[in-house]
């Protein structure tokens, strides 16, 4: 019986917030209280000014989640099935709506809801050790947390298909070739190659990284030129930003210094 154990862990380490599931011994599958304490820390990771990234990553050595609880899948109606969906698709994708760049920092089994939360990602840091599958198909089911669709937005429809209509698991190294992977690190080095993936995020104007995941986001979802417009609309409110008119005066001032050392060159000295 588990009581007053945390269901996700959150820590801080400089400006990347870190969510681990924390229920190693059922392969941090998930139940809907596992899920409702993702989204709160999700809510609260976003609305924490200190925090620039957000990765989420699995406890133990096995698994960065291995999907929806099934014993308690198996209870459901129908009803209750399309709910669970929607509460799932719900916290997922505030992952991947949020104003913040996510990494899943992927370090074992990423199995049905375990790969749609990795996929809601923005990046995937995976261990040499991970792999990755939809296996609903093999029960007679299908991925519901936004797996069909975002596996045709991160890999392709003829990549999607494989996955979810084989149930096939692929090593992270295949799921590399695939392109959704954005680095492989050993499972020892894991965790630095986010923090140092983080970094560079994080270095940059969090207003800028935020527009440009937003116009990002909607190349998908709209046709072309309302798509253009979008990314516009997007470039025009960056563009009133402090953030924006330091990074481009800055640009100016380096490269002023730089004629200015060209045509005033120092003195050789004796
Ligand atoms: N739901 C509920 N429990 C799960 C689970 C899931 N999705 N995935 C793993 N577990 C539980 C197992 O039942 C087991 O619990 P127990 O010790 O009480 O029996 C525990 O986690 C450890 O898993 P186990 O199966 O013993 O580990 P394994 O190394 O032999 O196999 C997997 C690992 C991932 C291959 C196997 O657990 C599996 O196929 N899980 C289901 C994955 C899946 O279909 N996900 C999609 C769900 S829609």
């Amino acid at each position: 019986m588990r009581t007053n154990v945390p269901l996700v862990l959150a820590t801080q380490h400089g400006s990347l917030r870190l969510l681990t599931l924390n229920r190693a011994d059922k392969l941090n599958a998930f139940t809907p209280e596992m899920l409702a304490s993702l989204a709160a820390e999700i809510d609260e990771a976003v609305a924490d000014a200190a925090t620039r990234v957000i990765a989420v990553t699995g406890s133990g050595a096995k698994a960065f989640a291995a999907g929806n609880d099934i014993e308690r899948l198996v209870s459901l109606d129908g009803v209750a099935a399309y709910r669970d969906m929607l509460a799932g698709q719900r916290a997922l994708l505030s992952l991947h709506d949020c104003a913040k760049p996510t990494i899943a920092m992927v370090n074992g089994y990423a199995l049905g809801g375990g790969f749609e939360l990795a996929l809601a990602c923005d990046f995937i840091v995976a261990s040499t050790n991970a792999s990755f599958a939809f296996p609903e198909i093999t029960l007679n089911t299908m991925p519901g947390w936004g797996g069909t669709q975002l596996a045709v937005a991160k890999m392709g429809l003829a990549c999607a298909k494989r996955f979810v209509l084989s149930g096939n698991r692929f090593t992270a190294q295949e799921c590399e070739a695939f392109g959704f992977i954005h680095e492989l690190a050993s499972p020892d080095k894991l965790f630095e190659v986010v923090q140092s993936v983080a970094a560079t995020l994080a270095a940059y104007d969090p207003f800028a990284v935020e527009m440009a995941k937003r116009a990002l986001n909607r190349a998908s979802e709209l046709p072309l030129s309302a798509g253009l417009d979008f990314e516009a609309a997007q470039y025009a409110v960056n563009f009133s930003s402090e953030g924006a008119r330091a990074g481009l005066r800055q640009f100016m001032e380096r490269k002023q210094a730089r004629r200015s050392a060209r045509s005033n060159p120092a003195p050789a000295t004796p």
